[in-house]
């Protein structure tokens, strides 16, 4: 079958082919450059602040879901097949103010407006979701809009209110949606898409299989899931990508099966997809992984982009290693199973070779003996890279520690486990005295650094009273703030 060349999605409420799009092209930039849609703004253009949210529909099993993006971030290319809507969308035909637009005025939510469209989009998208949010709900999804002018109270009332100026069932993104669910399945034909000069160049695979023909025959390739790693490298760092393989469309890559025994993911599942999944079968990860980035970000970062980019201060690695999870990485039809402690080799340094890629991660459930903790340490709550983060899985029997598995970011080049410190617990009786002992052995596994963030004794005295915490807390002790 012949390749196609151009990339083509809908826009608001008409059908664009766009042929030759070069693979660094922003989405942003095609809004506000080529389209003149400048109601999207470009504050930070590094995903932070939020002004360029924009909607990003896609069907996913045949169901059409839409999601905040940051289109600062977000490749045009990676769009094939998708619905993009921008604020211009928002208001009817007439010009009336869409519900959520009227609720930001009526509640005093903006001043100078910069950071608005971005913030009613975000509100839009969870007034769609949930029509009547608590407080807790409109702050989580608000987590990726910064505000510095207007304070958060007047838009979290608007937010709130928003359902009284009108029903998610009347709006046009419900009464289109069976138009536009046709017309996105008309856009699908199977074909791989290779588009773009041939300096600047983006392929989309047909499947799973076409990508990993793809990787093996171009190993210099950039592979793209949710960018919001390679976004920064184009808008910030202005690094060739060329060529890019975007996978984000891949529906095998965000397959999710779940046994008593594991979760298994593929490597594209966004933070956002996982959830629910997560709340029902990890609740100990719920509060950990709302505090992953905003919820912009959520929507577009995978679990194998955190991996993949090998960084040692992600957020799914330290709590993954915890609960003794393992990659599957392929190289063409060749695949291969790693812990994925394994994976992470040396700063900047992984067990992947040229033309492999991370396929799915399978993460055991713990048992009902093992107690398990998240913590993240970081200076702002929300929407900030850790400090430190620590997975921690502990099995008890019979008042004695017989498994301990305990792994740490931000405490070395890589994610690593803190091997004398479990040691440390093994064997033990499950007492204060214990995690003590443990947690004066845990100054031989690291030897952190000093940076902006944190400094190395600081890195060190909040992991040692990490592990005092988790003590504490699972035998519901109050957990005391001074050592
Ligand atoms: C504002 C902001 C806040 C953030 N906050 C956090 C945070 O709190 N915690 C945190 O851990 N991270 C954070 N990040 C970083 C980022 O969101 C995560 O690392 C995310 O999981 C990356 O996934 P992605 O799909 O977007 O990766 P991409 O940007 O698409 O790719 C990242 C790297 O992985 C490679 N890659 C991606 N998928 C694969 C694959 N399947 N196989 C092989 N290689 C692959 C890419 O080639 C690239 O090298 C933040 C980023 C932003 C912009
Ligand atoms: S411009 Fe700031 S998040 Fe995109
Ligand atoms: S209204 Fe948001 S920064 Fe001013």
């Amino acid at each position: 079958m012949t390749h196609r060349s151009e990339i083509r999605f809908l826009l608001n409420g008409r059908a664009v082919s766009l042929p030759q799009v070069p693979a660094s092209q922003t989405l942003l930039d095609f809004l506000r450059i080529e389209r003149r849609l400048t109601g999207t703004k470009e504050g930070c253009a590094e995903g932070d602040c939020g002004a360029c949210t924009v909607l990003v529909g896609r069907l996913h099993e045949g169901a059409l879901r839409y999601e905040a993006v940051n289109a600062c971030i977000r490749f045009t290319a990676s769009l094939d097949g998708c619905h993009v809507v921008t604020v211009e969308h928002l208001s009817g035909r007439d010009g009336a103010l869409h519900p959520v637009q009227r609720a930001m005025v009526e509640h005093h939510g903006a001043q100078c407006g910069f950071c608005t469209p971005g913030i009613i989009m975000s509100l839009y998208a969870l007034w769609m979701q949930t029509p009547q949010p608590t407080e807790t709900q409109v702050e989580t999804a608000l987590q990726g809009n910064l505000c510095r002018c207007t304070g958060y109270a007047p838009i979290i009332r608007a937010a709130v209110a928003a359902s009284q100026y009108g029903t998610p069932e009347a709006d046009h993104l419900t009464l289109e949606r069976d138009r536009v669910t046709a017309e996105l399945t008309a856009l699908k034909d199977g074909r791989r898409v290779e588009t773009g000069p041939d300096d600047n160049r983006s392929i989309l695979p047909a499947d799973l299989d076409d990508f990993a023909a793809a990787y093996a025959a171009h190993p210099q390739a950039t592979v793209i899931a949710g960018s919001t790693d390679v976004g920064l490298w184009v808008t910030k760092f202005l690094r060739p990508i060329s060529p890019a393989i975007f996978i984000a469309h891949l529906p095998e890559l965000k397959s999710v099966e779940v046994s008593p025994e594991a979760i298994t993911l593929g490597s594209g599942v966004s933070y956002s997809q996982l959830q629910p999944l997560i709340a029902e079968h990890l609740p100990h990860l719920s509060e950990y992984w709302d505090r992953i980035a905003g919820w912009q970000v959520r929507n577009m970062g995978t679990i194998g982009g955190n991996i993949a980019n090998g960084s040692p201060i992600g957020d799914t690695p330290p709590v993954l290693i915890a609960l003794g999870a393992e990659v599957t990485l392929r190289h063409g039809a060749a695949r291969r199973n790693l812990p994925l402690e394994a994976f992470f080799i040396d700063y900047g340094k992984q067990d992947r070779r040229p033309g492999e890629f991370v396929e799915s991660i399978r993460i055991p459930l713990p048992s009902p003996a093992t107690r398990c903790a998240a913590y993240k340490i970081s200076k702002r709550r929300d929407e900030d890279i850790s400090a430190v983060a620590a997975g921690l899985s502990v099995t008890v029997k019979g008042g004695m520690i017989t498994d301990a598995r305990i792994a740490l970011g931000g405490m070395a080049a890589t994610p690593k486990r803190a091997a004398t410190a479990e040691a440390a617990l093994q064997g033990q009786p499950w007492s204060e005295a214990t995690f003590a002992t443990a947690a004066r052995a845990m100054s031989e596994d690291f030897a952190p650094l000093s940076d902006w963030r944190a400094s190395a004794d600081y890195r060190m005295r909040v992991a040692q009273n990490l592990l005092r915490r988790f003590f504490l807390e699972q035998d519901g002790l109050p957990v005391r703030l001074s050592a």
